[in-house]
């Protein structure tokens, strides 16, 4: 099947899009109001772009309505600057998914999920206690794009429970057990014992294996 996407809809672009790009990590950001209320949400179009300098991007859409509104956690970041990306893992994969409720203006998502706040080490806004890693960000770059905004978030410190850290440094990535999001029909993917290893082929142990195979010869 074939879809042009110049003739597709705003929601079937959306459904194809996640369920293909997929599993992809979730960021819970964390971004201060104006009041300095917390406010946290997850959003999934989020990756590391590269790591010298350290960048992140984060793809924010606007909530749809007559007059497109950006969703609050890019209008604190478009004016505090700041932000937090709380590593999202199974035990807290159910509190994740309350802070995507829309709730009125007013009501914490953080305190309707039993989340507490811990403070950074770097950027005012604080991490999420229960997380057991956090990216501080500083806003690098933001891309309007129609009808999304593109985020580019530097990030200045990081913090990772001291159990989830082996020397290198390397992150225990068996025990941390992140969750992925696989599509918009609220299917995610667990990362416990479903680890594979498929170690990198330095060239010349490629051509000696090639040498050693008798069909190649
Ligand atoms: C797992 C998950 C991933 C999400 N990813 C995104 C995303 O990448 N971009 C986006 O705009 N919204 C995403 N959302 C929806 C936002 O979390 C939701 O609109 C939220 O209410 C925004 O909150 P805010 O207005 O406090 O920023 C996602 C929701 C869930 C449950």
């Amino acid at each position: 099947m074939i879809f042009d996407l110049e003739m597709a809809k705003p929601r079937e672009i959306y459904n194809l899009l996640i369920g293909l790009v997929a599993p992809r990590p979730i960021a819970l950001i964390t971004t201060m109001e104006e009041n300095g209320a917390l406010n946290a949400a997850p959003f999934s179009a989020y990756n590391y772009l590269c790591t010298d300098p350290p960048i992140v991007g984060i793809g924010v859409a606007n909530r749809p309505a007559d007059q497109p509104v950006p969703k609050d956690t890019a209008r604190n970041i478009g004016r505090s600057g700041e932000f937090v990306i709380n590593v999202v893992t199974e035990d807290i994969a159910q509190q994740m998914n309350i802070c995507a409720t829309d709730f009125p203006a007013g009501i914490s998502e953080l305190e309707m999920a039993n989340l507490e706040a811990a403070p950074s080490a770097v950027v005012k806004v604080p991490r999420i206690a229960s997380a057991h890693a956090a990216l501080e960000c500083r806003e690098h770059t933001t891309l309007e794009i129609g009808r999304s905004r593109i985020i580019l978030g530097r990030v200045v410190s990081i913090y990772v429970d001291d159990q989830y850290v082996d020397p290198g440094p390397y992150i225990r990535a068996e025990e941390l057990h992140a969750i992925g999001r696989m599509n918009g029909l609220g299917s995610y993917v667990r990362t416990r014992d479903s680890f594979l290893t498929i170690p990198r082929i330095p060239y010349e142990q490629w051509e000696k294996r090639r040498g050693e195979d008798p069909q190649e010869r």
